[in-house]
């Protein structure tokens, strides 16, 4: 086993998926202590290597210790599939909606809603559209997070104004990202609480069915859904690699260059031994060839392919 790999899985910080663990809340992680500063330089620095699996992960160093905590907790997600089944500790709900209703909003037009999914049939319903995944069915929490034009579209229409904005694509992509952002405020809140998450987007699979079974009024689709629980420490999720810096960060000016391809093939070699000492199967080829065959047909696309037709009986001209 690689010395690369074996950072990522033996750094894994004992207690960051248990439930009971409550990290970063020893002191005030905006001022540390002058004695906690060598602690928290060293957790930034090692959750950087786990990130991205080597020890070059950033150059120069950041050595201003301020934002310690947030950026130690944005660093060490991971998803999370499997949850004990503890509940969830009251008003976290509301806490995780308000962290949503945080989030940046285009033009504070605020164009997404969320179904919080409890009853076990729904749930099993949704686990089966969304490829019979376990946790759908499993998680304490299950949220889906729906781009909705329909309450935009009702507010027009109480005011005796047309809503033809509302056909384009444009606001579709304007309410999708809202709901993304939203979505992802809530699961940075969830882990700060040591919960953990994961999206689904397999819910796109079906989205017709999808908003039969939730009752989404016309212009609203469920862009994706959410687990949340406590992880289960019997299957402790690792972080997960990702490409270097040089590859995704640009310039001035976009750039492809050869050498970025040379870096692919490290990651994809680096990726192969994060799934080996996982046990988990290994895409043949690596992550490149993964990633390369998700688009080399309609069919790979698991019936998403058919999204604009669905869309469309969703109420979304996309003009
Ligand atoms: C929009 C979105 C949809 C996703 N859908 C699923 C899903 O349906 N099932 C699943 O197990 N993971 C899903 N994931 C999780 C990704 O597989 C995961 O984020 C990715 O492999 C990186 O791993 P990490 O989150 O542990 O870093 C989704 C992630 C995103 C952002």
């Amino acid at each position: 086993m690689s010395t690369k790999v074996d950072l990522v899985s033996s750094t894994m910080i004992p207690g960051d998926t248990a439930p009971a663990s409550r990290p970063f809340t020893k002191s005030d992680p905006q001022h540390p202590a002058p004695s906690e500063r060598r602690r928290s330089t060293e957790g930034l620095e090692l959750r950087l290597n786990q990130r991205y699996g080597s020890a070059a992960s950033q150059s120069p160093r950041f050595e201003d210790q301020r934002g310690t905590a947030t950026l130690e907790g944005l660093l060490s997600h991971r998803s999370v599939r499997r949850y004990l089944q503890q509940p969830l500790e009251p008003g976290t709900l509301e806490l995780l909606i308000a962290a949503a209703q945080s989030a940046a909003s285009s033009s504070n037009l605020q164009l997404w809603s969320v179904v919080n999914v409890e009853d076990p049939e729904l749930r099993q319903a949704l686990s089966s559209l969304a490829g019979d995944q376990a946790h759908v069915r499993s998680a304490p929490l299950f949220l889906v997070w729906v781009a909705d034009l329909h309450r935009a579209s009702e507010l027009a229409r109480l005011r005796g104004l047309p809503d033809d904005g509302l056909n384009y694509l444009e606001s579709l992509l304007v309410a999708s990202v809202d709901a993304a952002l939203a979505a992802q405020n809530a699961v940075v809140a969830a882990e700060a609480l040591g919960l953990g998450t994961v999206y689904i987007g397999a819910l796109r699979n079906h989205p017709d069915h999808v908003a039969a079974l939730l009752g989404l009024p016309r212009h609203a689709f469920a862009v994706f859904g959410l687990c949340v629980g406590w992880p289960d420490p019997a299957a402790a999720a690792p972080v997960k690699p990702r490409l270097p810096q040089a590859v995704v960060v640009h310039h001035e000016r976009y750039r492809f260059a050869e050498q970025e391809h040379a870096q692919v093939e490290e990651y994809d070699q680096l990726m192969q031994r994060f799934y080996a000492s996982q046990q988990m199967p290994v895409p043949e080829g690596g992550w490149s060839w993964h990633s390369a065959r998700r688009f080399a047909s309609a069919a790979a696309l698991n019936g998403r392919h058919l999204l604009r037709e669905a869309l469309a009986r969703l109420g979304f001209e996309l003009r």
